[in-house]
Order: structure tokens, then C-alpha cells, then sequence
């Protein structure tokens, strides 16, 4: 039966180039959609640009432009980017198109209506940086920038009056927020009285935005607006059936996001009357060379950075040192160390190796063409029966959302299979039993096309080259079953797959 599974990434602000952390969620989230078309799922995969608000107004300020201009530019470089890796998502959604500022203008209007929305005038701490009204607490220990006292009218949503239901629903919901310490911190911050969400900007202060459908002096805060593409892109108020069969949503997002996601967005949808979504999972960040990221320090990893370690190796392994090393559930570091070691360890050597061993004694001995098996031994049975544990693995990580240790699974799938020839020897049998090493060597390249099956949402060009050179009519991207290799076929002509990367090149880097 086929599933309907909608995934999200954040929207990416367009204030700044792409880098690590916006590759990272796009990248994973794009694995976990693949997995799922896999298995047959219908799968909707959302990710866009969030274009409102005072940090885009200032840097199309900063750049001479108008800020529909410098959000048309940046929008695109997060497209380029995600067409250089030949990502899958089935909508870009950017918050200034005419479909989002309908469904947002309908929302605030009908929350106004319901009294969900009301007006009052607040005086307190406000950090321009940051865009909000900060405590008093805050204040006094100067973790914000650019603080100024000032009063202001705004209207407000009735964020409070859902606290003890937004808490009962996570409690009731174990899937709701993950991973476990995310929802520990949410429930954690749940313990204090929640404030009601200053909902609007007046336009003196702020005029990139969508207007409040009720009051034209003022527009939407930007989260308010941004979250509820969500909404949007499946449908909502425009698309029934599209909706009600895509709705609710997986939100992968940065741990620095939390609260917005958990706390407003599900505040938000009770007052709209509109489900909660199934699953909010904050990933860790990315630091670079053993420290936070950033511009002064020559750390940053932006898209140049990509690029440039795509070149050296393949796109396709930056994706796939994202999913095995990335920081899902804790921070994790990228060092150009790691990167290309962890590529020489699993791809290089467990994989590459692999498949010139098969392949070199297949050439050999059979003519180049894939040896009809005599009979299976217990190795053998117990590499089918692997293989059949390996996919329950891989399916119980992927309702985790744990590309990680899909990853390791995979990987140490292929590392059996190198041990198992380590202990059958088929170049030495090959010389005194052909009818052994048949099976031997049957089995090593079912184990193989196998694991290269499942290998392929982390390194989709890479297994279409392979499953080019195994040439058994295998369509990429379907589940495989072990025993489906047909025997007979002539294999292609065998390419390196993975170069070793002399780790010397690193001192020039
Ligand atoms: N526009 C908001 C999201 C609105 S969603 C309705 C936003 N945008 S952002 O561009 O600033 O950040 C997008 C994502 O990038 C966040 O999930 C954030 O966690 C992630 N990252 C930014 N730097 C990162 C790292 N160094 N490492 C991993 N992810 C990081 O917030």
C-alpha cells in the first residue's frame, strides 16, 4: 500500500548565500524523500525561500537594489544549488509569491474575525538585530544587539491560551518533536507561562511585507507569514483534495528554530482549526574545522567550498558525508581530514575494492559473464538473510528519520560482504573448484547489487554508473531483491567508481 509522505525543509532566508547548514537540510531531506519514492510512498518534498522581513529589506539596502530584486537573485543561487546537486523536491515555494500572501492574508483575517488576533500597545525592550521585543531578564545579561526602548502598538495572537493543549498534544504524541532532547527543551520551556505572539510590524519601522488584510498600516511578522507556506504548497484553501491527501507534514529543521516550529506553527494551525504537523525534527549545526563557522575566521564553508570538494571527489559523496557524518543528532565538525578520509575508508577502499574484486575474477574465470550458482552454503544463506535484515534496518531508521545510521547500516553491509570473500578466498578456489567459486562469486555480486540498491538515495550517480556496469536491467532507485540477479548476463566494462584521494593534496588545500 503506498503512503503519503510530505517533507519540508526550512525556507532559507535570502539575506545570504547558501552554505553547509542550508545544504545539509536540503540534502537530507532530499535522501529521506528518495528512500520514500523508493518504497513506493507518494511523496511530496517542499523547500523555498523566506523573502519578507527586516533582514532581506536591509541587505537589499545594503546592495542598491530593491528588495524584490535581491530576492529574485538570491532565490535563484538556492536554486542553482540545489539543480547542481539534481535535487528531487516537488515545489519551491518563495513567501512572496501571490498563492503563500493569499493563504496568509486569509488566515490573519479569519483569526481577527474569531478574536484570535487582538490589538494592544506594549512598551519594552526591542533588539533591532533580532526583530523582537526581548525580556527584561534578557536585557539586563546583553545577549542581544542593537537594544532600544521603545513603545509600539501591534496586534498580538492568542498564542497562550493553547499552552496546556500544545503540551498534552506532545505529551500524547511521541513522534511529534524529535529528537528526545529537542522535545525535553520544548517541554522545558513550556514550564513558563507563554506570552501571547506579537504578530504584526507598523509599516513606519517595516514595509517589506504582507500587509494585514485588516489594517493597512502594519504587516505580518515574518514568521508568522513564513511558516504558513506549509500550508500553501500542498494546497491549503486552493487545493482540497491535494491538501487533505498531503497534509501533515515532516519539518526538518536547525536546532536554532525550535521554538518558532514548535511552539508558534502548532499554536498557529490550532487557532486555523488545521491538523498539527507529524514530526518536527531539529538537527544539530555543522562547525568547521573544529570551530563555529564563520566569515572572519576563513571557515566558512560556503558554496565555493562546495563546490570545490564536489569537484575533487563527486557531488555525490559530499551528499553522502552529509548523511553518515552529519550533525543529526548532536553538532558534528567538517574537517577536509574527515571528508576525505571517510571517502577513501567507505567509498575507496569497502566499495571500490569490492567491485573490482568481483568483477577482475568474473572477467577471469567465467568470461565476464555473471557465474550460475551450484549451491548455496551457509555463508552464502547467511549473506541473503543479511541483506533481508539490512532493508528492516534501513526501513526502521528511515521512520526515524536517521539518515545516519541508514548510512552505517549500509556500509557495514558492504564490509560483510569484503569479509566474506576475505574468508571464502574465491582467487585461490578459482584455481581448483570453478563450480564453488561460481557460487561464491554469484552470491558476492548479489550482496553487492544489493547493497548498491539501497546506496543509492546517498549516491544516486555513482550507483547509476555501477548498476550501468552490472548490466542487469536494474531500473536505479527501485527496492532490489538479492536473488534477482540473473545469472548469464555479461557484465560491462568496469570503470573506478571511486578513485583513491591521495590525502597529500590536503597540505595544498
Ligand atoms: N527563514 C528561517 C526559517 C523559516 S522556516 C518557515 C531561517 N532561515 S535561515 O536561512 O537563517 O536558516 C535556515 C536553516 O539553516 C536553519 O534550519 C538553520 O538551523 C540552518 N543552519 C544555519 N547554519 C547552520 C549550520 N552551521 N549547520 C547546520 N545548519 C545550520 O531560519
Amino acid at each position: 500500500m503506498s503512503n503519503n509522505f510530505y517533507v519540508t525543509t526550512p525556507l532559507y532566508y535570502v539575506n545570504d548565500r547558501p552554505h553547509i547548514g542550508s545544504a545539509y537540510t536540503t540534502l537530507i531531506a532530499d535522501i529521506i524523500a528518495m528512500y520514500h519514492r523508493m518504497k513506493g510512498d507518494d511523496v511530496f518534498f517542499l523547500t523555498g525561500t523566506d523573502e519578507h522581513g527586516q533582514k532581506v529589506q536591509q541587505a537589499a539596502e545594503n546592495n542598491g537594489t530593491t528588495p524584490q530584486e535581491h530576492c529574485d537573485i538570491y532565490a535563484e543561487r538556492f536554486q542553482e544549488l540545489w539543480s547542481y546537486f539534481n535535487l528531487s523536491y516537488d515545489d519551491f515555494i518563495r513567501t512572496t509569491e501571490e498563492r503563500h500572501e493569499k493563504v496568509v492574508k486569509h488566515v490573519l483575517q479569519d483569526l481577527f474575525d474569531r478574536g484570535e488576533i487582538y490589538k494592544d500597545t506594549y512598551e519594552g525592550w526591542y533588539s533591532v538585530a533580532d526583530e523582537l521585543f526581548i525580556t527584561e531578564k534578557d536585557y539586563e545579561e546583553g545577549t542581544y544587539r542593537d537594544v532600544r526602548r521603545i513603545s509600539e502598538t501591534n496586534y498580538y495572537f492568542k498564542m497562550s491560551k493553547y499552552q496546556d493543549r500544545l503540551i498534552q498534544h506532545i505529551n500524547d504524541h511521541p513522534d511529534f518533536i524529535k529528537p528526545e532532547n529537542r522535545k525535553n527543551e520544548i517541554l522545558g520551556f513550556l514550564k513558563q507561562p507563554l506570552k501571547d505572539l506579537c504578530i504584526s510590524r507598523p509599516k513606519e519601522r517595516l514595509s517589506w511585507g504582507i500587509e494585514l488584510p485588516f489594517d493597512k498600516d502594519y504587516v505580518t511578522y515574518v514568521w508568522f507569514d513564513a511558516l504558513l507556506n506549509y500550508v500553501t504548497a500542498p494546497g491549503y484553501l486552493q487545493d482540497d483534495n491535494k491538501f487533505n491527501r498531503t497534509w501533515p507534514a515532516v519539518h526538518l529543521i536547525g536546532k536554532d528554530i525550535l521554538t518558532t516550529h514548535c511552539v508558534y506553527w502548532p499554536t498557529m494551525l490550532m487557532a486555523a482549526g488545521i491538523p498539527l504537523p507529524k514530526t518536527v525534527f531539529a538537527h544539530g549545526w555543522w562547525t568547521s574545522e573544529g570551530q563555529k563557522m564563520s566569515k572572519s575566521l576563513g571557515n566558512f564553508i560556503d558554496l565555493e567550498t562546495i563546490q570545490m570538494h564536489c569537484d575533487n571527489v563527486g557531488k555525490d559523496v559530499y551528499r553522502y558525508f552529509m548523511a553518515k557524518e552529519g550533525p543529526l543528532f548532536n553538532d558534528s565538525d567538517f574537517s577536509k581530514e574527515r571528508f576525505y578520509q571517510t571517502y577513501n575508508t567507505d567509498l575507496a577502499n569497502d566499495f571500490g575494492n569490492l567491485v573490482n574484486r568481483i568483477f577482475k575474477l568474473i572477467k577471469k574465470y567465467y568470461d565476464g559473464k555473471v557465474p550460475t550458482p551450484a549451491k548455496f552454503g551457509d555463508d552464502e544463506k547467511n549473506m541473503s538473510i543479511t541483506a533481508d535484515e539490512c532493508l528492516s534496518s534501513v526501513i526502521k531508521d528511515l521512520d526515524e528519520l536517521n539518515v545516519n545510521a541508514i548510512a552505517v547500516n549500509v556500509v557495514s553491509y558492504v564490509t560483510s560482504i569484503n569479509k566474506y570473500l576475505e574468508k571464502t578466498e574465491p582467487w585461490k578456489l578459482a584455481k581448483t573448484d570453478l563450480e564453488a567459486t561460481a557460487s561464491i562469486l554469484y552470491s558476492a555480486l548479489a550482496s553487492l547489487r544489493f547493497a548498491a540498491s539501497l546506496l543509492y538515495p546517498l549516491l544516486p550517480e555513482k550507483m547509476t554508473e555501477f548498476f550501468s556496469m552490472l548490466n542487469n536491467g536494474d531500473t536505479p532507485g527501485s527496492m532490489m531483491k538479492w536473488e534477482d540477479l540473473k545469472a548469464g548476463t555479461e557484465l560491462g566494462e568496469m570503470k573506478a567508481l571511486f578513485p583513491r584521494f591521495d590525502m597529500k593534496r590536503l597540505e595544498s588545500m
